[in-house]
């Protein structure tokens, strides 16, 4: 067998490990996660994420192929996450591939994080219709995008300061949730009563996004009433998050009238931003693409699957080994 590609993806937190085949099929995921470590800070300290994956990298690689009963000899590349990212915690995916490559006689090829989630909707079996817009909301990311096909990305817009993720993670630290706040804002704003009018930062125009003055209304809100709710202070947030969200994408939607809409990315693991989209796609009467949740936040697997892309494309020549990782190609 000669038909499967190793994706290493290693941006963040996350050693993430996985062996996909031509057409998507995931045939091993290995996810080591550091939230354990991070957890004491509020938010992730990069010199620890560095050092956590250099001890799990070689493990997690090895588990893979365990689990899915191949050896290195079977696979035909490596993928691997070559940015955006945190630049210690990317050193160590992209040295280890490309020792590994070298030693393997395998090509090792760089692949953009961002086009990674992109096509993570795709994982397992194609469901993507295109042309689709794609909103991208992760930790480190909001972008919308017009994917012409599963290669031709038009990037829309993106964020002038903060993610929506980032967001979630700050609100989650000034309420005491820990890290990440994501998951923890959005069970405790289910909770909650949406009594508090938060600002929709560049709502009523363009495809732009901006968070930053949202969080710091949370912060101001906090610092006058510390006694109100939580609950509340959460599903005021949450809400005026997904106003933005849904708004911004509905203009698009109507922009580029594309046959489906797409949300990946860490926040699009949330159940409110699955429910409002579901409503969005039936007015706009649009179909509503959603990757299964675990191919929502950071995976090796969908760093094969755009590996894929462009191993089809010919963006390398067997038996040519050689390590390809221009920085700031998309
Ligand atoms: O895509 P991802 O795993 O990593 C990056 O590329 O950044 O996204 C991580 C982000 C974090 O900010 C986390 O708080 C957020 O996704 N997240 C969520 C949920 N699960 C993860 N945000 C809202 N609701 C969730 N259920
Ligand atoms: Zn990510």
């Amino acid at each position: 067998m000669n038909e499967v590609i190793l994706g290493i993806e290693t941006s963040c937190d996350d050693t993430a490990v996985a062996l996909v085949t031509e057409n998507g099929e995931v045939l091993s995921s290995v996810v080591s996660s550091q939230i354990d470590i991070h957890n004491e800070f509020g938010g992730i300290y990069p010199e620890y994420a560095a050092r956590a994956h250099v001890n799990a990298i070689l493990p997690t690689i090895d588990l893979a192929f365990r689990r899915a009963s191949l050896t290195p000899k079977d696979i035909k590349a490596i993928g691997v996450t070559r940015g955006p990212g945190l630049i210690g915690s990317l050193l160590v995916g992209l040295t280890t591939a490309g020792g590994l490559g070298l030693g393997w006689g395998k090509p090792v090829i760089g692949v953009n994080h961002l086009r990674g989630h992109l096509r993570s909707a795709d994982l397992e079996h194609s469901r993507v219709e295109y042309p689709a817009v794609v909103l991208l909301v992760s930790g480190g990311h909001t972008i919308l995008s017009y994917m012409y096909n599963s290669v031709d990305i038009k990037i829309l817009s993106s964020t002038k300061d903060d993610s929506v993720g980032e967001s979630y993670d700050k609100v989650g630290r000034m309420l005491g949730l820990g890290y990440p706040g994501g998951p923890v804002v959005d069970k405790l704003a289910k909770q909650g009563q949406k009594t508090i009018d938060f600002p929709r930062p560049m709502i009523h125009k363009g495809l732009e996004f901006s968070f930053s003055g949202l969080k710091s209304a949370v912060a101001r809100f906090l610092e006058s009433s510390p006694e109100y709710p939580k609950e509340d202070i959460a599903a005021s947030f949450v809400d005026a998050v997904l106003d933005v969200l849904i708004t911004k994408s509905k203009r698009a939607l109507k922009m580029y009238r594309p046959k489906s809409f797409v949300i990946v990315g860490g926040v699009a693991a949330s159940p409110q931003i699955r429910e409002a989209a579901q409503e969005l796609c039936e007015s706009q009467k649009v179909s509503l693409c959603l990757p299964p949740l675990k191919w929502a936040t950071d995976n090796g697997a969908m760093i094969a699957l755009t590996t894929w892309d462009y191993v089809k494309q010919g963006v390398y020549k067997p038996p040519v080994h050689q390590l390809k990782l221009p920085i700031n190609e998309f």
